[in-house]
């Protein structure tokens, strides 16, 4: 069983068109989304229709998905200035979207379990097994993962929301970092998505990969929006680091 996975798109359509056309050609049994679809990018809407309709796709929640449906900020106060700014786009970015739209986030599932063969299961989930705020980052140490995914017996788990890929094993159970589409902070701008195919036998094959495409253009559409501070998102998707380095969010 093959399985594509990819996540934190962002609202940034270019590099979703990128990814998709790379997905396409992989002719995998199943297509995973792994959450926050919007958000951070100029082009809520547009992401949304992408998959709204699509019955071959399976799509979780991401916490900047359940900040907009929820209405995060009109219900938590903002913590910093970090949160006001983000708070901004949250109430933008629901302005734009339809009803619908937004019932159809509010409606999406927190994680998912694939079983290919009776005792092998992929666990997938947008931030930590138990909490869609929460972070998995590579720098942890194999202690502070292991606390992270304590209970969960999975072989594999996948999962975004980092903004840099990577696949690591901690004591038997493999991690998947399948995060950015919209935009990476690992210092390469390109989209990156996974593979991940079972093969039988408890055996997994992953992969991480990655694909260029025309990021001025959609730096541009992001600078000259209707979004607070475009110009940070617009460096970000230009140089794949994070805005402000003193304030990295995990
Ligand atoms: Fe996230």
């Amino acid at each position: 069983m093959k399985i594509v996975l990819y996540s934190d798109i962002h609202a940034q359509l270019a590099p979703l068109d990128a990814v998709q056309e790379a997905v396409a050609k992989e002719n995998a049994d199943r297509e995973i989304v792994i959450g926050d679809l919007v958000m951070l990018g100029p082009e809520p809407v547009e992401v949304v229709e992408r998959f709204m309709w699509r019955k071959d796709v399976d799509v979780l929640a991401g916490n900047l998905d359940w900040w907009v449906s929820k209405r995060k900020d009109e219900t938590d106060p903002p913590k910093n200035e970090h949160h006001v700014w983000l708070y901004e786009m949250v109430k933008k970015t629901r302005e734009r979207l339809s009803a619908e739209q937004i019932d159809y986030l509010d409606g999406l599932m927190w994680s998912m379990t694939i079983t290919p063969e009776k005792g092998h299961d992929f666990f997938i989930f947008h931030a930590t097994p138990d909490d869609i705020e929460d972070a998995i980052p590579l720098r942890f140490t194999d202690e502070e993962v292991k606390e992270k995914i304590k209970g969960t017996d999975a072989e594999i788990m996948a999962f975004g929301h980092v903004h840099g890929p990577y696949v690591r094993e901690v004591d038997g159970q493999t991690l998947v970092c399948t995060a950015a589409v919209g935009m990476n902070w690992d210092g390469d701008y390109r989209p990156a998505y996974s593979v991940v195919e079972y093969e039988g036998d408890g055996k997994w094959n992953v992969e991480t990969k990655r694909v260029a495409y025309d990021c001025e253009a959609q730096a541009k559409k992001n600078e000259n929006g209707w979004m607070p501070h475009g110009e940070r998102i617009a460096k970000m998707v230009r140089t794949g680091e994070f805005w402000n380095p003193a304030h990295m969010p995990h």
